[in-house]
């Protein structure tokens, strides 16, 4: 980067392996993806008491929140969704690197961000969890109220009515929350994340 007058000090710094001892962990990303209003927020909290409880340290970086702060000024277009999960994906490599499993919950829409935000994380420390509950429960369910707006015509590009939704082909794990209690989900990711991230 030096044509740029750019120069980057990462071997300088500690190493995630430092960073990894410091913390008797290793770092992960647990990649939620699904419509709106399908449990993702809610199932991340719940894990992120229940690995608290194990002793791991985790952080849950969530779609509506980062859109406050980080990401405010993105929208919902095709190129704002792409530039929201480009940056977060980034903030999770980051996370991960220093050891901390982290928890991201984002519709993420489509295969083609998904993929972005995998090579970004890289695929070792990437797990793809897709929140599968259907669009019919989650329209019914509407906590948030924003399917109803959608089909008024108030919110437009809303994900799986004005815009498109693409299920992933092959998640490590897929969890329908009108299927399953938040427990049950919990102590399924749970099974799968503890050996991953115990030292
Ligand atoms: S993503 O598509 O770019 O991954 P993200 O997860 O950050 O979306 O944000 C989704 C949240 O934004 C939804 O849970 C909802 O509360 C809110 N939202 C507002 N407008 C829209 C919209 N047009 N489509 C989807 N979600 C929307």
């Amino acid at each position: 980067m030096e044509e740029n007058n750019i120069y980057p000090i990462f071997s300088k710094m500690q190493s995630r392996s430092d960073k990894e001892r410091f913390l008797g962990q290793k770092g992960l990303t647990l990649w939620f993806t699904g419509l709106s209003g399908s449990g993702k927020s809610t199932v991340a909290v719940a894990l992120e008491q229940a690995l608290s409880g194990e002793g791991i340290f985790c952080r849950i970086i969530d779609g509506d929140n980062v859109r406050c702060g980080l990401n405010s000024g993105l929208g919902f277009s095709p190129q704002d969704r792409k530039e929201n999960i480009r940056r977060v994906a980034e903030v999770c490599r980051l996370f991960t690197q220093t050891g901390i499993v982290t928890l991201a919950t984002f519709i993420s829409p489509t295969r083609e961000l998904r993929e972005m935000a995998r090579e970004i994380i890289g695929a070792d420390d990437f797990m793809e969890i897709f929140i599968s509950t259907p669009l019919e429960e989650c329209e019914k369910r509407d906590v948030k109220g924003l399917y109803a707006k959608a089909r008024r015509g108030e919110i437009s590009e809303f994900t799986g009515i004005s815009a498109p939704f693409e299920a992933p082909v092959s998640p490590d794990m897929s969890i329908d929350t009108s299927r399953l209690g938040v427990e049950e989900c919990v102590e399924r990711i749970l099974d799968a994340v503890i050996p991953k991230v115990k030292i």
